[in-house]
């Protein structure tokens, strides 16, 4: 009788032993995050049969975006007077997706809950699969907000503090979001480590996407073509 116990516990050890799915599904990056270690690699670093099978069991093959940690979706921008406009663009970042086509609409996902967080770019073209991309901003210098006329939205690297690029100073941990409303915020780091809030703005005749500190002083050096207060929106659909 014990021995048949025996037996049979052997075959499950061994079953689970040479299944290495049984063995790799639990490990997220969700669940490292929770336990305080770092992300796993992402998939092409391992041998690319191992992942085909990895991936294949893993996920349903209809799921269209990698499993999501935090806040993802699309980012809707509305007028100060409450009518949307229109979602963030693909490529350029930078500017409203004016196309009635949600394919072109960017996607971004939080892989943290603390804030300030980043936005990592999930698509719907993603650029650089060896480099994640992020939303962020770029100044021309790293000087102090109140010294920017404008800080335009950009395609980044991860960027805690102010790092230089050949774009200029970027920063990509800005991100902040109002559980409720879901409305996002963003802040620039000034070069003393400071935080000034960022005012996204859009100019309608160049069609982009900016922050600035103050909208007026803005306004006063572009007064042929002013832009107007808007508000992003996480979206997430
Ligand atoms: C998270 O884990 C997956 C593999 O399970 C990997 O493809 C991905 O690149 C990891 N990192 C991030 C930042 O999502
Ligand atoms: C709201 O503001 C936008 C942008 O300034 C403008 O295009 C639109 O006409 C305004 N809508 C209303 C109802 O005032
Ligand atoms: C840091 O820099 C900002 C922007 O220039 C300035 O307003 C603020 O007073 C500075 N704070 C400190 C502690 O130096």
């Amino acid at each position: 009788m014990s021995s048949k116990i025996l037996t049979l516990l052997g075959l499950v050890l061994f079953v689970v032993g040479i299944n290495p799915v049984l063995g790799t599904t639990k490990e997220t990056n969700a669940s490292r995050l929770k336990r305080g270690l770092s992300l796993l690699p992402p998939p092409f670093l391992f041998n690319k049969r191992a992942t085909a099978t990895a991936t294949a069991s893993a996920r349903p093959s209809h799921a269209p975006h990698p499993p999501s940690y935090g806040h993802s979706g699309r980012i809707h921008v509305f007028a100060g007077n409450g009518s949307s406009l229109g979602y963030v663009r693909d490529s350029p970042v930078n500017s409203l997706n004016i196309v009635a086509d949600s394919e072109q609409d960017l996607r971004v996902q939080s892989l943290t809950s603390g804030e300030p967080f980043d936005l990592r770019i999930n698509g719907p073209t993603k650029k650089s699969p060896r480099t994640p991309l992020y939303l962020g901003v770029v100044a021309a210098r790293n000087i102090p907000l109140h010294d920017l006329v404008k800080v335009p939205l950009s395609t980044v690297i991860q960027a805690r503090h102010p790092t230089a690029s050949d774009k200029g100073f970027i920063q990509s941990t800005i991100w902040a979001i109002d559980s409720n409303t879901k409305e996002l915020k963003a802040q620039y780091m000034n070069p003393n480590g400071t935080k000034s809030p960022l005012l996204p703005a859009f100019d309608p005749h160049g069609n982009e996407l900016h922050f600035v500190e103050d909208l007026a002083i803005y306004n006063s050096a572009n007064s042929d073509f002013p832009s107007v207060a808007v508000k992003f929106y996480l979206s997430e659909d």
